[in-house]
């Protein structure tokens, strides 16, 4: 496992496809920040994160071999691999909110940007990144966010959270490898937030509507039972959950 260790840096993910582009990188080489002065996040929001206290890094995959038709099953796979490690470490109350936050007790600990690269139309490789929150204590602005420390009142080593979580990126990997796609389907949509529940939603255009989050597509999609008793599929950026 070659895991690269940076006092700062803009942004790991950033830092990391610097690095592939420049040189052949191994898979799991993994680049980990102290402290990132532009950490991005999901639709080009910005990820901010207390430094030495949490994890921000990312890991680089050569996704080639898997013949991905889409690549929402890496995002299942590093959703499956955090929540793994979470319960490794006893943490309660474990979930994913669609596609990749990771919750526990209903607060976000954890936050995934995964960034493809595609080579002749296949998936050639993945740049994961990766900011979980560990020991930081407040969150004063983000009253939907949590850490690790909060809800299980320990504090952790960064390096063997660091340690585990590869260690399950290689195993939920190895699954996708044998083709085992409904195997990981069927374990993401058994932690998937709110399933199940009537829940409200915001879609583009801000309509504000209700129904059932029942599971996920191949591709990636929503599914939704609406009021109207059919079940309709939304995309990423077409829709929100509020509560
Ligand atoms: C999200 O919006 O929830 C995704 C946040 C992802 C943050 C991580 S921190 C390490 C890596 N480097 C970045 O710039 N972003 C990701």
């Amino acid at each position: 496992m070659h895991i690269i260790k940076l006092n700062a840096t803009d942004s790991t993910n950033s830092y990391l496809k610097t690095l592939c582009a420049n040189e052949c990188v191994a898979d799991y080489t993994a680049v980990v920040a102290k402290k990132q002065t532009n950490g991005r996040g999901q639709m080009g929001t910005i990820w901010s994160s207390q430094s030495s206290k949490n994890l921000t890094f990312s890991v680089y995959k050569d996704i080639s071999e898997y013949n991905l038709k889409h690549p929402f099953y890496i995002s299942i796979v590093i959703s499956l691999a955090i929540l793994r490690t979470l319960r490794f470490f006893s943490i309660p109350k474990l979930s994913v909110k669609w596609p990749n936050d990771i919750l526990s007790e209903n607060k976000k600990v954890c936050g995934i940007l995964i960034e493809n690269v595609v080579k002749q139309n296949n998936f050639s490789s993945s740049i994961i990144g990766i900011g979980l929150n560990v020991n930081q204590v407040e969150f004063d602005n983000l009253p939907k966010a949590s850490s690790l420390r909060l809800v299980s009142g320990h504090i952790f080593n960064l390096d063997e959270v660091t340690n585990v979580i590869i260690n399950n990126l290689k195993h939920y990997f190895n699954i996708l490898k044998k083709g085992q796609v409904d195997v990981l389907k069927a374990k993401y949509e058994l932690s998937l937030f709110r399933k199940n529940k009537p829940s409200t939603f915001q879609d583009a255009e801000g309509l504000v509507f209700s129904g059932f989050i029942k599971g996920v597509s191949d591709f990636g999609n929503l599914q939704i039972l609406l009021e109207d008793e059919v079940i309709k599929e939304f995309d990423l950026k077409t829709i929100t959950l509020l509560y």
